[in-house]
């Protein structure tokens, strides 16, 4: 089959458009989708072989032949066959038995079988259960180890060609899911094998360990390092021991056959089962909200298997599938802290939590409730945000409650709640995968949102999705891009809103829906006068073509979706930002269908959650209004208190409120302030001011050193709960370990100071907290644990029986008129200019393998194997200009703070720009940044910061090291596995169609 014809074949999968029609397998009537792939339709009926073939996420593969059957009386690969109305299937004939028996034969001749001593035969092998499907006894073809050593590398996994079977499903992978393009299949060597590209060890090639290749790998090719000597009850003997084994094993075989040997091996697996947990779970990281199993042995934590889940399926980056050593890390908390002279010592929780619990409510009494605040983790579970909330709101008695939305999420929720009505993404990553067009604005989507950015790169690769990118750096979506183009940091708003008025003006605006379904035109058409494309062009620095090439593209596609993050976010004008690409997306009629909307891509794994239950200064849980009389009562009967009617302080105003000495006390739990909060020197020296500072974490983090009290609490794998991603899709993870040492739960942690301040909750389990809080708020009222058992989520709102929205607005706008507004917005310059003194612009953001400042993934080995130590990425035009090089330590200043740093040299960014990546704790970007924010919500413009550097005279080694992809990585992009060059090899013939190799099947 040719690439196009696969491409066909991936697109009808992803499309639907498919027919029912009949077809017979072995004389059964089955019904079928025309044009699906055969195997598909033969599957729903009963099992037959097919190891190359995974699903139709990956498509036909066609490398293994053990899918043969007869259709219509000619041999075929069922994998690579369309259906058909009425065609007629034989898979029990002898021909088609013997084929898919010496295909195997020949798989077996690139894979020895030890499956007993294996680390990978935990009943999930397909190479293993193939042969016992098709009851191998001996092979024809000798097993031959190919002449190649095994990759050991990478970090995190290892590749043994001499057990690769030539599948190709991590080339697939690899191409065409994740489209990282990092790996091939040499065909044409003499012993094929898989090839990093092109040739490179895995370390420094371009791999960014997202792990899919080692997911779809159907036997032990590929693995984690973290399974090896440790699934298996034997794997984990010395290797002469292990090989002086497998030699005995093979030189009975021909005696005994593999059914014996076989049944050992089925045993040994079976009882694996009783030391190895399989706990389903999301991830802890990012907002795209993976979800997987964690498989454990005791605490160790052996793999991860993402499969099922709604938003990923197959996918992970490097930090879900790879990034957990920080759980069992020896810097983990484990015993309270409470602060003595200029440290702290370990106390007992009872001492702490009276301790807490006594001071609280001294300061309420002494300076009111408003003198305390509560900070909300962003990275806890809903059930733990929601206690939190209720515990400010209902025993201290004030709305002081907030969370980290408010350093990144706010402004583009804003926008979506004056235009739309809700403040989520308008439908689902599947939606972002179908859309004719992806437009990216100030988001490094292929580093913050990996897996994401992983379903448009696929799009756009193989199913012709348009791509266009806006953004300062240069960074991989930009290089892909159909159409990219820089606009002058901070003016987005402007060729956004030109690009409104263009379609009004051009005839390009969806006339029709704007009529129906939309208010304001007339105010909004007036306020849009400024905005021409000359006006656009010479503030933004983007010439008129690009922008009217960018109009046409947007006017001529069927769907659009708009993807941003913090590039627009952290702006002085974040919100009215976010309010121009949604008044954009009105005007061109991309709301009310699948393919379609606004997506502001949320950062951390529950930073939507933890808005959606009410930790805010304005708002009940589900966004209810706390000053409406009524929506207070229904909490007030509900909690049985009377509730503050006023809005309370956000992070920014608690921080303000400090250094006026009305706040007094602060309860934080799961948030890094110091690193996080913009103007770091100034939060810390507020935290000095507090009378009392309550920091419940991981990790002693920066913003511990502060604290009166450190409470430890335990991270996502030690308790259950659910997350919301940022499809607002709702997710249930389950406990995979115990607490470690006296940790506890945040919602646990929570009651108890609760308990101590007269509270009479008794929560048993986090599915009680749910149950509460759906009965309290619309938005989840068809919640419940039941409905999102295992992987089964829901996508808010979800009505009283369970119905849920994957796309918002499908009927009306969330508005009482179901009418949506436009929202006339105008243009502020940036605040910090660039001048003599400061003279660079300084931008900032994640990386690909650190969250944020790292508290986590500098705890894992891997990653600071890769990526160590932090880095300014510089121009090369700077790098000319100043005279340096890579590894030349500079003196940053901004009007706000100082630090000491390597720069790093690269095409990714601009003349005189520069980009400070977030991972570090030792110095955070956030010395640099100022207090300015954006008004309507607070939101510090992280992104609006002027610096110089000062270059110091000690030339230090390249930051980046050889083993980070970044170095020397060399993409070898092909469609897929490219299978068409193995059946042109001399040695492939197709089995079933000669004589001559033709074997006996067994059954
Ligand atoms: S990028 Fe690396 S880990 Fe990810 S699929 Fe490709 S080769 Fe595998
Ligand atoms: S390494 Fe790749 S080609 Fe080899 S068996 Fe695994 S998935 Fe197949
Ligand atoms: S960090 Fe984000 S993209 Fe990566 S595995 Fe976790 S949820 Fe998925
Ligand atoms: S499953 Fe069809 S060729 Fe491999």
């Amino acid at each position: 089959m040719s690439v196009i014809e696969m491409t066909d074949k991936l697109k009808a999968g992803q499309s639907g458009k498919q027919s029912e029609v009949e077809i017979s397998v072995d004389g059964a009537i089955v019904a079928a989708s025309e044009g699906e792939l055969l195997v598909e339709s033969i599957l729903r009926h009963k099992e037959i072989p097919h190891i190359c073939y995974h699903s139709p996420l990956m498509g036909p593969i066609q490398t293994c032949d053990t899918c043969l059957v007869e259709v219509d009386g000619k041999l075929v690969r069922s994998c690579g066959t369309k259906v058909g109305a009425h065609m007629k299937v034989v898979t029990e004939s002898k021909r088609a038995k013997d084929a898919r028996s010496e295909a195997f034969d020949v798989i077996l001749g690139n894979h020895m079988l030890y499956c007993t001593v294996c680390d990978n035969n935990n009943e999930n092998c397909r190479v293993h259960n193939t042969a016992l499907e098709l009851n191998v006894q001996h092979q024809e073809h000798p097993f031959k180890p190919k002449p190649y050593e095994v990759d050991m590398s990478n970090p995190f996994y290892r590749y043994d060609p001499s057990q690769c079977i030539l599948c190709g499903q991590c080339v697939q992978a690899c191409q065409t899911v994740q489209v990282n393009e990092t790996l091939s299949i040499g065909w044409e060597l003499d012993q094929p094998r898989v090839l990093w590209d092109g040739g490179h060890e895995i370390g420094g090639s371009s791999c960014v360990s997202c792990g899919h290749c080692i997911t779809v790998c159907p036997c032990n090719a590929l693995m984690e390092k973290s399974m090896l000597g440790e699934a298996g009850f034997l794997s984990g003997m010395p290797k002469e021991s292990l090989n002086k084994m497998i030699d005995v094993v093979k030189a009975i075989e021909p005696e005994m056959g593999y059914g014996a040997i076989m049944q050992v091996s089925q045993t040994e697996a079976k009882m694996r089962e009783e030391r190895i947990k399989k706990t389903k779970t999301v991830c802890t990281y990012c907002g795209v909200g993976c979800s997987y199993d964690v498989w454990t042995k005791d605490r160790k934590i052996l793999k991860i298997v993402p499969e099922h889940g709604d938003a990923n399926q197959i996918s992970t980056c490097v930090k879900g599938k790879f990034g957990w050593d920080y759980v069992n890390h020896k810097d983990r908390l484990q015993k309270p802290l409470i602060r003595e002279g200029s440290g702290f010592r370990e106390a007992s929780w009872e001492e702490a939590l009276s301790l807490v619990g006594t001071k609280l409510g001294t300061i309420k009494q002494q300076y009111g409730p408003d003198s305390i605040g509560v900070i909300v983790s962003s990275k806890t579970t809903n059930e733990d945000g929601y206690l939190m909330q209720k515990f400010a709101r209902s025993i201290i008695g004030t709305n002081n409650v907030d969370n980290c939305s408010r350093y990144c999420q706010s402004p583009a929720t804003m926008g979506l709640f004056r235009t739309v009505g809700y403040g989520g993404d308008s439908g689902s990553i599947e939606d972002i995968g179908k859309s004719a067009l992806v437009l990216i604005v100030g988001s490094n989507t292929a580093e913050s949102h990996p897996v994401l950015a992983t379903r448009v790169k696929r799009a756009h690769k193989l199913f012709g999705q348009r791509l266009i990118v806006a953004d300062p750096r240069e960074h991989e979506m930009a290089r892909r891009a159909d159409i990219y183009f820089r606009p002058r940091p901070g003016t987005d708003l402007v060729w956004i809103s030109a690009l409104s008025r263009y379609m009004l003006d051009n005839g390009y605006a969806k006339q029709a829906f704007l009529e129906q379904w939309v208010n304001g035109l007339d105010e909004y058409r007036k306020s849009l006068e400024p905005f021409t494309m000359e006006y656009a062009s010479k503030t933004c620095e983007v010439s008129i073509e690009i922008l009217e090439r960018v109009a046409k593209e947007i006017a001529a596609a069927d769907t659009m979706c708009v993807l941003w993050a913090m590039g627009i976010t952290q702006h002085t004008d974040g919100s009215d930002g976010s309010t121009a690409i949604s008044n954009l997306l009105l005007i061109t009629g991309n709301y009310m269908r699948p393919g379609c909307g606004a997506y502001p891509l949320r950062g951390h794994n529950n930073v939507q959650g933890a808005s959606d239950i009410g930790a805010m200064p304005n708002n009940y849980p589900g966004y209810q209004d706390l000053t409406e009389p009524e929506i207070r009562e229904r909490f007030e009967k509900a909690w049985g208190v009377s509730l503050p009617p006023e809005f309370g302080l956000d992070n920014h105003e608690m921080v303000d409120a400090i250094y006026e000495g009305k706040l007094r006390g602060l309860y934080l739990a799961g948030e890094d302030m110091i690193s996080a909060d913009s103007n770091a020197s100034r939060v810390a020296a507020a935290f000095e001011k507090l009378d009392l500072f309550v920091v419940q974490d991981i990790f002693f983090t920066e913003t511990c050193r502060y604290a009166d009290v450190v409470l430890p609490a335990a991270p996502a794998l030690e308790k259950d709960g659910t997350f919301t991603n940022t499809e607002r899709r709702i997710q249930r993870l389950y406990q995979a370990l115990p607490e470690l040492g006296e940790s506890l739960a945040d919602w646990k942690i929570t009651q108890e100071i609760a308990k101590r301040m007269g509270a009479l909750w008794d929560y048993q389990h986090p599915s009680e907290i749910m149950a509460e809080m759906a009965s309290l708020t619309p938005l989840y009222a068809g919640v419940s644990y039941e409905r999102l058992e295992g992987y089964k989520t829901l996508q808010w709102p979800v009505e009283p029986d369970g119905a849920d929205q994957p796309v918002l607005y499908l009927d009306k706008f969330a508005f009482p008129d179901g009418k949506a507004r436009l929202y006339p917005v105008s243009f502020r310059e940036p605040d910090e200019a660039l001048d003599s003194d400061f003279d660079l612009f300084l931008n900032n953001g994640r990386i690909l393998e650190h969250f944020h400042e790292g508290n986590m993934t500098h705890r894992v080995e891997g990653i600071r194997e890769e990526t160590p130590e932090r880095y300014l990425e510089i121009s090369e035009e700077l790098a000319k200009e100043r005279g340096i090089e890579s590894g030349r330590w500079v003196r940053v200043t901004s009007r706000h703070g100082s630090l000491v740093i390597k720069v790093l040299v690269t095409s990714r960014v601009f003349g005189n720009q520069v980009y400070l990546p977030l991972l570090s704790q030792e110095g955070p970007v956030n010395i640099l940044t100022g207090s300015h924010a954006d008004p309507d919500t607070n939101t510090p413009a992280y992104k609006e910061t002027a610096v110089r550097i000062k270059v110091l005279p000690e030339q230090g080694t390249n930051p980046l090291k050889p083993l980070n992809f970044r170095f020397s990585g060399n993409p070898t992009p092909q469609t897929g596995v490219e299978v068409e060059r193995k059946w042109k090899r001399k040695d492939y013939h197709m089995p079933g169609t000669e004589d001559l190799v033709q074997i006996q099947s067994q059954k």
